[in-house]
């Protein structure tokens, strides 16, 4: 493909991603920055009437308003409408007693000093497993001995519940290659992942365990392709979940809860990437090769590797310069709860970095799960002013610069002059060498106040290689540089 037929097809493929993407957004979120429409959401008290009407039928809602003017004119209630009365006052009361332990947590909250955020993607609907499988030409009945072909609309599905009380839809229909997005196997690992990450300790044993209950069901029921036995195995799961549910196991779980284990983030990004990226994902290939867009990724365990060593805290300020999809900036802000920020130049990745996102943040909640503040933007780092801002507070840097060429590499070893002390820098090729030693001739350049430890990743750590390889973490330290200022001046006095 020569230069202009790859732009020519970029420039198709662009528009066709963004209507499908964002076709039924509505425009307000259609923020080309995607960062500045994203606004906290308090834990809102209301206790108009009308509140605690929004389920009942119509005739009952005429009803109780009657009954509420009534009892304000001070005049006697029938037995009935005494009766509506003190159905009302009951969930007021139940309302109050909630809000006012919601208020307690928030206090408590602001001292905990983490980064987690409301946005308001987080209201979202999910995009369901059935919604997002449209060929289904690569997909064949789960359970059906003759493989008999996925019709379109004749297909069983499976409804499956979720501690935020909202339901996923999928169909029951396996795929014939194994890189398609496989809904049993989701079906599975999200039971899995609910039962052990979000369901309080008490309640688990209520699901049985991989010798019997529940969870045996559902595991023998994929194993042995019976459909039947799914349906009836996730009948129960919902029916334990819905009680549990019941008991506000999950009420301010979002708000006030504990941060996700890794395993389930991973499963989270997973969703959301089959979701949104996995059906185009090619599209991030249009890109020329060897050149500082080529498109790669780290995986999820390398991140947690770069957490660990960092030192990365709810509390900081997280960087991915080059974000691409976004994975990364995900992954940190669910796993650390500390603000995330993340900017990318090409526009393909940025957009499926922000539906993504999108789906990311609303099935945080689906799970009751916090997540730290993100930020994406579709911009130069070089040149956009707001990561030269963001460059100045933060914690910890990521470059994937495995693929940048040796000049952008310089620029942006420039943009590290700002640093703060003791901002650590994550990268694949190193900024400083690893023996630099300061000397008079190299004591004004940047890399004098950089201090650099190399790490190994393992096996399949990066979507360029299967190999192994090296990553480093530079330190912000000026102190070297003071010392040897100070000898210096302290050399030439004598
Ligand atoms: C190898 S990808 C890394 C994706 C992600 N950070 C990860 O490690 O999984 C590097 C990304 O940096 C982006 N990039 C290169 N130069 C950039 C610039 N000047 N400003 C913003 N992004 C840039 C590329 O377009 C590419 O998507």
């Amino acid at each position: 493909m020569n230069d202009e037929e790859r732009e020519r097809r970029l420039q198709i493929m662009k528009k066709k991603l963004h209507k499908e993407l964002f076709e039924k957004e509505s425009d307000k979120d259609q923020d080309s920055s995607f960062e500045s429409k994203d606004k906290i959401k308090h834990v809102k008290s209301s206790s108009s009437l009308s509140t605690y009407l929004q389920s009942e039928s119509a005739s009952f809602i005429k009803m109780a308003k009657q009954v509420f003017k009534k009892k304000k004119k001070g005049e006697e209630l029938t037995k009935e409408e005494l009766a509506i009365y003190n159905k009302i006052q009951k969930k007021r009361k139940l309302d109050k007693t909630e809000n006012s332990e919601s208020r307690k947590l928030q206090k408590l909250n602001k001292t905990k000093k983490d980064n987690r955020y409301i946005s308001s993607y987080a209201s979202k609907p999910c995009i369901s497993a059935e919604k997002v499988i449209t060929d289904l030409s690569i997909y064949e009945e789960f359970g059906n001995p003759e493989n008999k072909k996925v019709k379109q609309g004749r297909y069983e599905t499976i409804k499956l519940l979720y501690p935020n009380g909202k339901y996923e839809s999928y169909p029951l229909i396996t795929p014939k290659k194994s890189n398609e997005l496989d809904p049993i196997y989701d079906i599975y690992a999200t039971t899995q992942m609910v039962i052990r990450y979000c369901v309080p300790l008490k309640y688990q044993k209520l699901f049985g365990d991989t010798k019997n209950g529940i969870i045996r069901s559902i595991i023998k029921a994929r194993n042995r392709k019976n459909k039947e036995g799914l349906k009836k195995a996730i009948t129960e799961y919902n029916k334990t979940l819905e009680f549990i549910i019941n008991e506000k196991a999950f009420v301010n779980s979002e708000e006030f809860g504990d941060v996700s284990a890794p395993e389930l983030v991973f499963h989270i990004l997973e969703q959301a990437y089959t979701r949104t990226v996995a059906q185009k994902s090619e599209m991030l290939n249009l890109y020329r090769g060897f050149s500082n867009n080529v498109y790669g990724e780290v995986n999820s365990n390398l991140v947690t590797e770069f957490i660990k060593n960092s030192e990365l805290k709810p509390h900081h300020i997280f960087i991915d310069m080059g974000s691409g999809i976004g994975n990364v900036v995900l992954q940190v802000a669910s796993q650390v709860l500390c603000e995330s920020w993340g900017v990318e130049i090409m526009e393909i990745p940025s957009t499926f970095a922000k539906a993504q996102c999108i789906e990311f943040i609303s099935r945080m909640r689906y799970y009751g799960k916090p997540c730290g503040k993100i930020k994406l933007r579709h911009a130069d780092f070089l040149e956009d002013p707001e990561v030269d801002r963001i460059l100045k507070v933060a914690d910890v840097v990521f470059v994937n610069n495995y693929a940048f060429d040796a000049n952008l590499n310089q620029r942006i070893l420039q943009k590290f002059l700002d640093l703060k002390e003791n901002t650590r820098i994550i990268s694949l090729k190193n900024f400083v060498p690893l023996d630099h030693k300061i000397n008079y001739r190299n004591a004004n350049s940047l890399e004098s106040i950089l201090r650099v430890k190399e790490y190994l990743f393992g096996h399949d750590s990066v979507s360029w290689t299967n190999e192994e390889g090296k990553y480093y973490i530079h330190r912000v330290d000026r102190s070297i540089l003071q010392s040897f200022e100070k000898n210096m001046k302290a050399n030439r006095v004598h």
